[in-house]
């Protein structure tokens, strides 16, 4: 299946590069595209001649157009947290959002998948969330069959959520709980979102759910975890099993 090329742009990100990685997997070649492509090597080696470098800006139409021309399909993993000078939220999740999906349809790509976030909404009073509905609805227009995946919070190892809360219980004696604990999430494996992509792009998947639990669970058995680190540890390093926990403790 090598001919059939897949271009991750932000393919050098926590969730991005496990889709690279689960695409190669799945024997699809692999173009990594970010503004810094040398960030590539120290993630995936040298070896793999199946994984391509890219250099691309999603706000560079030109840079966009090269790095999926000629693509099977398109994965857009790119992210923006905080809005600095022009890289504001219209701009990345909005407008370049539109021009990806644009840009993939007249080149003929045939799967478009992209990466939104839990709870999307147009008419949000949040600047973020309206934004990220914004988007959905312009990649929609632009991309009929697109795919879309809203995530909410990612863990993993090197992620910014429960890492930042396991240093955070290892250094203090008492933690606080978000609010009353009744806050819901729906705290969710990076292996498996991009497993979930890597796979909806092979089988044409066009839909994937997840399930919810509440902060109170969640902080609960953290807090337990940090009270004897191992199992915090232990919980950690298999998150699975974490997941699985979650559940039962619904
Ligand atoms: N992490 C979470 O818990 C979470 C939860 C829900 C939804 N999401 C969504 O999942 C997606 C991926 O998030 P992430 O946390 O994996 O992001 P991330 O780790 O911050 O990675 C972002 C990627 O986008 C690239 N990028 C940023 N600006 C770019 C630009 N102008 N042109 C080209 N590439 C650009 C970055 O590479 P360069 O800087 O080298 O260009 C990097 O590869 C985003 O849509 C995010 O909103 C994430």
């Amino acid at each position: 299946m090598n001919d059939r090329i897949v271009t991750v742009f932000g393919g050098t990100g926590f969730l991005g590069r496990r889709v690279v990685r689960h695409l190669r997997k799945h024997g699809f070649a692999v173009r990594i595209a970010s503004r810094h492509p040398d960030r590539c090597h120290p993630l995936f080696g040298h070896d793999d001649p199946q994984l391509r470098p890219v250099q691309a800006d999603v706000r560079d139409e030109r840079s966009v157009a090269n790095a999926l021309a000629g693509a099977y399909a398109v994965v857009n993993a790119v992210s923006l947290y905080v809005e600095h000078g022009h890289e504001t939220f219209h701009s990345v999740h909005v407008e370049s959002a539109e021009r990806l999906a644009v840009l993939a349809f007249r080149a003929g790509v045939k799967r478009f998948a992209h990466v939104s976030g839990i709870g999307a909404d147009p008419s949000s009073l949040s600047l973020y969330i309206r934004k990220r509905g914004e988007g959905e609805l312009a990649v929609r227009a632009a991309f009929a069959d697109a795919l879309f995946i809203r995530p909410a919070v990612m863990f993993g190892p090197d992620d910014a959520f429960l890492t930042t809360i396991l240093k955070l219980l290892d250094q203090l004696p008492i933690y606080p709980m978000f609010g009353r604990g009744r806050m819901r999430l729906q705290p969710v494996y990076v292996e498996d979102v991009a497993e979930a992509i890597a796979t909806a792009l092979q089988l044409r998947i066009t839909s994937i759910s997840g399930a919810t639990c509440t902060t109170q669970p969640l902080s609960g058995r953290i807090g337990r975890g940090a009270w004897t680190l191992r199992e915090a540890r232990s919980a950690w390093e298999s998150p699975l099993v974490f997941i699985r926990t979650l559940r039962l403790r619904r």
